[in-house]
């Protein structure tokens, strides 16, 4: 070959290897990546055939990817089987003369697809040590057998190729392992909702007279959360501390509970532990939620300091607490109690009003109002108050004048 070919032969490869890395590097589907990589091999070796087969290591099979210059019937039909032994036997990217292998039990095995795809060279793709996939080319325009610098290209080819597949692999597993995991957290997440679900069911069942009403104080805290703008982890927390704020309470004596009204002093402190009670069962839960524990260990206490267990003033509650205070106050004037029957609404809407700045925060109370109000102008798509107060016949003109009544 004179020198002037051979030069001339040599950029057309470095070209190729260029056009080669620029198709590995392309955000093209694999197979057609793949496959646009064999077309510019096989155009920078002149081989009018080639196949390109990536390895599955549980079928122990190589499965056709792409292929040149074959039938369709050869793209569905052909694979290549291997035995544990048969990679170990492989030189990792190297071109192997197919009358090389021909004594070998690899060949021995596949013998007919080589033959229908017309395999001269056949070469296995490995990256990091690991196997994952082949070359198989067929013969050279013309015959001649490849030379020792085409395969030296080849190798280089090869390893970018196994790279590509490699990642390609290591990408699609990924995606399965997050897909499952998030199936996997999804899962996680119900059975923890249902089992705090249970938990609030059997607070409010030990005492008949509060059915429900930590569903409620739940319900109303997500939406006076949501109404100030929290992020949606942020109002899940408070939903599960609304939930379970009473846990406490599961401890404390029955006839305690229940009697309601008459309470001698033991007694009341006795019911005035369950906050506590309530942290320290909640404080060993390791809760994808931040400050639950805290939530419910305050929501008694108070603006002015008069709240229990620790009569913190207003400064160093914060708005969860806040709104855990007013909503479970809320739904304690709003429904009937051992020691008194429920409030009408509007004398519920006048005490909120007027424990304003003392027990409650005004800015949570407006908010709440606010909320209600567009709950009751049908402003609100999933409405979280309005159906727990259908019972109370609420007067929707009365509410507005208390509203404008409050905002003086
Ligand atoms: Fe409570």
């Amino acid at each position: 070959m004179n020198g002037k070919f051979h030069l001339k032969r040599l950029m057309f490869s470095m070209a190729s290897l260029v056009d080669l890395g620029q198709e590995a590097t392309s955000s093209k589907e694999l197979a057609e990546k793949l496959k646009s990589s064999l077309y510019v091999v096989t155009g920078m070796f002149s081989v009018p055939t080639a196949a390109l087969f990536v390895y599955r290591p549980q079928q122990k099979l190589l499965d056709l990817l792409a292929v040149k210059g074959h039938k369709e019937s050869v793209r569905t039909e052909t694979k290549l089987s291997l035995a544990a032994g048969h990679i170990h036997s492989f030189r990792p990217n190297d071109p192997h003369p197919l009358r090389e292998m021909s004594e070998g039990p690899f060949y021995e095995r596949n013998k007919a697809a080589f033959l229908k795809l017309q395999t001269t060279i056949f070469i296995p793709l490995f990256a990091k040590d690991e196997f994952v996939g082949a070359i198989a080319l067929g013969k050279k325009l013309g015959g001649a057998p490849f030379r020792q610098g085409e395969k030296d290209i080849l190798r280089v080819i090869a390893h970018q190729m196994a790279i590509t597949l490699y990642n390609a692999a290591l990408f699609s597993e990924l995606t399965k392992k997050a897909a499952e995991n998030k199936r996997l957290y999804e899962s996680m997440r119900r059975i923890y909702h249902d089992t705090i679900q249970a938990f609030s069911a059997a607070i409010d069942a030990k005492d008949g007279y509060t059915k429900d009403h930590s569903y409620r104080v739940a319900c109303y805290a997500v939406a006076i959360a949501r109404e100030l703008g929290w992020k949606k982890k942020d109002v899940e927390g408070i939903y599960v501390a609304g939930l379970l704020h009473d846990i406490g309470k599961i401890i404390i004596d029955t006839k305690v509970i229940k009697k309601g009204k008459e309470l001698t002093s033991l007694e009341i402190s006795e019911i005035q532990k369950h906050p506590q009670i309530s942290y320290d069962i909640l404080s060993k839960i390791k809760f994808p939620w931040k400050n639950i524990e805290q939530f419910v260990l305050h929501h008694h206490e108070r603006l002015d300091g008069k709240g229990y267990p620790d009569s913190l003033v207003a400064t160093e509650l914060s708005d969860g607490v806040k709104i855990l205070v007013l909503v479970d106050a809320f739904d304690a004037m709003t429904t009937d109690r051992p020691y008194r029957d429920k409030l009408g609404l509007d004398e519920a809407f006048r005490e909120v009003i007027k424990c304003g700045g003392t027990q409650f925060d005004e800015k949570i109370t407006r908010t709440f109002f606010a909320l209600l109000q567009r709950e009751l102008n049908g402003e609100v798509k999933d409405p979280q108050i309005l159906p727990h107060l259908q019972n109370l016949n609420l007067d929707v003109s009365r509410f507005k004048a208390l509203e404008s009544a409050q905002s003086m």
